[in-house]
């Protein structure tokens, strides 16, 4: 019998649904919220009230794309956190009315475990080559940046961690500083491809062990821009390719020595990024030059698969279901949870 897996994301700003079936991935629907621009930040007042409108239209479109019915459905899979506290409640209500009805099994995911597992998301007739265990992954994002030993599906381990913002946060924050727009993300990746790394120096932290830090660095990025601006009130626009630049190949600078470090001491050569951050063409390039130099195999996510999406929902809990590990229907949602 088929195993289809119907999987729901609304961890944060992006109402996504996605299908499964058999581990292949039949439909992916993600309805981005446009409302937060005007706001430089998610809303998360506003994200609730978004996710509510798409819910529906978006599961019935990914059920559609699928030419899958709800009665075929074995279960229901839904990020349980972290997240958005008044997000998250609307999907994982969502998933208990819809498993409810159906009759069917519910399986909690965590959203970070979903990140990492997007490097088993396998498409019709596409081959693509899934890292094997036990790999490091790096996993950043807006809210996390962290260097996961993964040894199983199931089995994952956070060796060092963020111990104040993570890397998304410090690009977005820093890229505000500039008047760049939300998120600064994809705008500092697409300023620093025509900019020099080099023409500026930022703090870097220097904090032993495999942890993070960006905090200083966006001190540092403020405080240095401040002066710049003394002596220039233009010198953003006239220095914002350079700024970008320099700013992105610091923070992948930081990310890729802990993470060369953990490689080394554990003797571990498959290595594997994801998050929103891992979107970043700086970093992408840096995987590819470690591949080269350190003989690591690297795994780099697809660009639709690196932000937020129901497929990573879809196919962690389809893993899930094949252990029989479904979540009781009192299950509540968790805003703060680690992996
Ligand atoms: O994983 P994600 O979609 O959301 C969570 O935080 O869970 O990550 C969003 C983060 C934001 O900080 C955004 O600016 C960053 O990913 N991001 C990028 C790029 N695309 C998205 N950062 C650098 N370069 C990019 N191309």
């Amino acid at each position: 019998m088929d195993t289809i897996i119907l999987g729901i994301e609304s961890s944060c700003d992006d109402t996504s649904a996605a299908v499964i079936k058999n581990g292949v991935l039949l439909s992916n629907v993600v309805a981005n919220q446009a409302v937060h621009e005007a706001y430089g930040g998610v809303v998360p007042e506003l994200a609730s009230r978004a996710h509510q409108q798409n819910i529906v239209p978006v599961v019935n479109e990914a059920l559609k794309r699928a030419n899958v019915t709800k009665d075929q459905l074995s279960a229901v899979a839904f990020t349980r956190g972290p997240g958005l506290m008044g997000s998250l409640l609307v999907g994982v209500s969502f998933a208990k009315g819809f498993a409810r009805a159906l009759n069917i099994p519910m399986v909690d995911v965590n959203h970070l475990n979903g990140h990492v597992l997007a490097h088993f998301i396998k498409e019709p007739d596409e081959e693509t080559a899934q890292p094997k265990f036990p790999f490091l992954c790096l996993l950043v994002s807006g809210g996390n940046s962290q260097i996961i030993l993964v040894k199983s599906y199931s089995e994952m381990e956070v060796l060092g961690q963020t111990i104040d913002d993570a890397a998304g946060e410090a690009i977005d924050k820093c890229s505000k500083v500039m008047g760049l727009g939300y998120p600064g993300g994809p705008i500092v990746d697409r300023l620093a491809r025509q900019g020099n790394p080099k023409a500026f120096t930022f703090n870097k932290p220097q904090i032993p062990g495999y942890n993070y830090s960006f905090s200083g660095l966006k001190t540092s990025f403020l405080y240095s821009l401040r002066e710049y601006l003394k002596e220039d009130p233009d010198f953003i626009e006239h220095h914002k390719n350079d700024l970008a630049a320099s700013l992105e190949a610091t923070i992948v600078d930081i990310l890729m020595s802990k993470l060369r470090k953990v490689a080394k001491d554990y003797n571990i050569k498959e290595v594997a990024v994801a998050g929103g951050v891992s979107a970043n063409n700086g970093l992408r390039n840096a995987f590819r030059e470690h591949a080269a130099k350190y003989g690591w195999n690297i795994y780099i996510p697809k660009f639709g698969y690196t932000t937020d999406n129901a497929a990573m929902i879809a196919i962690t809990g389809y893993f899930k279901y094949l252990n029989k590990d479904y979540c009781p229907m009192e299950l509540p949602a968790f805003s703060r949870v680690t992996i």
